[in-house]
């Protein structure tokens, strides 16, 4: 019979030494809070819901993992074993197993996990839990062993002797459990001299009873590094990066200077895509295949297609179809749509508009709240006044093909109409209809242009 498992986070201690108003487990790396990894794996791990445990900022981490993982309070918060207790009355009966681990260990892989939940699923007695060889202790609890080489206590740094201070074997804090032992052996945890009930505690009473406790030591000691503090948290997600930048290397991407190249946890990347150093990738970002970003290039929650070029932009919120190339120094904002092929230069702002195929935006442009058609024309220092005095956003519209000479400013609401053109400095007020040359201030007709008319 295949059996199950479900696991249990805890998250409700304070952090205090992340100093923050934020509860710790909120705190992100690459786009993520540090809770909504330790979920991620252990969903992986188990395929159900984990139940976590939340205290401090309970309202916060709710929100911030809603639908990802079922809540309960602990309060107050009365140790690692007490915090396990809350989890009682909602999950006994419910698995096989129980799998305990932190939410501020946001390294620990779906992988070991899914190891640790086997190991105890061949094991006689009631608990496996994870260990760590290192030689710097960092406050972790000594795993003590007796002479067979069995596990017989969890020592706290706190109660730790001369001697077993020399254990380079670490409690992990991650176990998986017999549920029915669990549910029954919580209740025997002694109360500790400061007041709090120790998960650790659980080794000394199934010894006592004759049962054995098995160790599984993990092989990536960083996997266990808990955050407590804001070092820890830059070391965990350059780690985290790190393994990242990796998976996407092989996947095909390649990354000029991995170290400098930073990516969130949900974009996507094509194959053959090229990233200069100091690329920054965020949200919901989608890039296609073969394009060149960066070097200095943010995009945030923004879709690419296929062999783009993005030089030291910002794209935030926007969409390129196929073969778009901007920048230096764009900065493309929140429903900016461009078209296959547009091209845009150096110093361009758009903004909620759409730019027709092959539309070409050279230098020193504004474009806000436009709709132009394909293979237009925008001169340098061409700018949609598109801000009424009355502050409202008024919308401007260029049809196939016109031509907007440089230094025009479009006073929008306005209309060019396809193939027209206005000239130099020209300031449109009024609409201008199609294959007509306007210029001037305010720009009127001067003459009507042939298809296909060069200006
Ligand atoms: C615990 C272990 C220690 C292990 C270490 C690994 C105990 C007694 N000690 O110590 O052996 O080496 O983890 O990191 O278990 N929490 C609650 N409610 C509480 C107390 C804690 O939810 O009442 C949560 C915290 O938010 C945190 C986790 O449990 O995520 C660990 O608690 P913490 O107090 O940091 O335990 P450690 O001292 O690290
Ligand atoms: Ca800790």
């Amino acid at each position: 019979m295949k059996t199950t498992t479900i696991s249990v986070i805890l998250a409700a201690g304070q952090g205090t030494r992340m100093n923050s108003e934020l509860p710790k487990v909120l705190h992100s790396l690459l786009g993520r809070s540090m809770a909504w990894f330790t979920v991620q794996a252990s969903r992986q791990a188990t395929g159900a819901q984990p139940v976590m445990v939340i205290g401090h900022g309970a309202e916060a981490v709710r929100q911030n993992l809603d639908g990802e993982a079922q809540f309960v309070i602990q309060d107050p918060q009365l140790g690692t074993g007490h915090a396990v207790q809350q989890a009682k009355p909602i999950l006994q009966g419910r698995s096989d197993f129980i799998l305990v681990t932190y939410a501020d260990m946001p390294l620990l892989t779906s992988a070991t996990l899914s190891r640790l939940i086997q190991a105890q699923g061949s094991h006689s007695g009631p608990m496996t839990m994870l260990t760590v060889i290192a030689d710097d202790p960092r406050g972790f609890g000594r795993v003590v062993r007796g002479s067979d080489g069995k596990v017989q206590a969890i020592v706290e740094e706190a109660g730790v002797t001369p001697e077993q201070l020399t254990i380079r074997e670490l409690n992990a804090g991650v176990y998986c459990f017999t549920a029915d032992w669990l549910w029954q052996a919580l209740e025997r945890i002694p109360l500790s001299p400061k007041g709090e009930y120790y998960l650790t505690d659980l080794v000394g009473i199934a010894v006592v009873e004759g049962l054995s406790v098995q160790a599984l030591t993990v092989e990536d000691p960083a996997e266990v590094i808990g955050i407590n503090t804001r070092v820890h948290l830059a070391e965990a997600e350059a780690a985290l990066r790190s393994r990242l930048n990796k998976a996407w290397m092989l996947a095909g991407v390649t990354m000029i200077d991995p170290v400098a190249t930073y990516i969130e946890t949900d974009v996507t990347i094509g194959r053959d895509t090229v990233i200069w150093p100091n690329t920054y990738l965020h949200g919901k970002t989608e890039v296609g295949e073969a394009c060149v970003l960066g070097p200095n290039t943010i995009l945030r929650d923004t879709r690419i297609g296929n062999r783009c070029k993005v030089l030291a932009s910002v794209l935030e919120g926007a969409l390129l179809e196929d073969d778009v190339d901007m920048g230096p120094f764009g900065h493309l904002r929140k429903g900016t749509h461009l078209a296959r092929g547009v091209h845009l230069g150096n110093f361009g702002e758009v903004k909620n508009s759409y730019l027709g195929p092959g539309t070409k935006m050279g230098h020193f442009s504004y474009i806000g709240d436009a709709t132009i058609g394909p293979d237009v024309n925008i001169g340098c220092g061409t700018v949609t006044c598109n801000y009424g005095m009355d502050g409202k956003k008024n919308l401007t519209e260029i049809g196939e093909g016109a031509f907007i000479g440089s230094d025009t400013m479009l006073v929008a609401p306005v209309k060019v109409g396809e193939g027209a053109a206005t000239g130099s400095g020209a300031v449109v007020t009024k609409d201008v209809p199609p294959y007509t040359l306007v210029v001037g201030v305010p720009a009127r007709p001067l003459r009507m242009l042939e298809k296909r008319d060069s200006c």
